[in-house]
């Protein structure tokens, strides 16, 4: 009976020591969905958000990017500003507007998640306002 209960208790040592060293290995990111419209259209006084998420070890650390027009590599870091806002969680959201400032409310944008075992990207969004 005492022989269980030690062995009970040298178990449960085992497990929890397991438990402590187990370190996770990086995994690379992936998106947990994506945007597959390449164009899309949205009315200057609702303004459009874009959302983007990726799993990954560690959390991949997303940002958006504005691509240069003649190739689709990321260019330009979008930052947050009074006119566009990029969350904490990946989204990225560009106000309402009236005044259309070209270089800002349109464009094409990407998605990057990056981590310490890579990085991806999505395919290029292209924006473009209406009244
Ligand atoms: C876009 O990239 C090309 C090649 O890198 C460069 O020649 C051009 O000046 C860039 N255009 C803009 C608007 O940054
Ligand atoms: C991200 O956060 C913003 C602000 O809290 C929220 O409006 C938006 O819905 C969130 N995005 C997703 C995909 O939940």
């Amino acid at each position: 009976m005492k022989m269980k209960i030690i062995i009970g208790i040298l178990l449960c040592l085992v497990l929890y020591l397991q438990d402590v060293v187990t370190i996770d290995l990086p995994i690379g990111p992936s998106f947990v969905s994506t945007i597959t419209t390449k164009q899309k259209l949205y009315y200057n006084n609702l303004g459009i958000r874009l959302d983007c998420s990726a799993n990954g070890t560690p959390l991949p650390k997303l940002t958006w990017f504005r691509t240069n027009g003649s190739d689709d590599r990321p260019s330009t870091f979008v930052q947050s500003s009074e006119l566009i806002h990029v969350y904490q969680n990946g989204s990225l959201y560009i106000r309402p507007f009236r005044n259309y400032q070209k270089s800002l409310h349109a464009g094409t944008f990407v998605c990057r998640a990056e981590n310490a075992a890579g990085s991806i990207q999505t395919t290029p969004i292209q924006l473009k306002p209406r009244e």
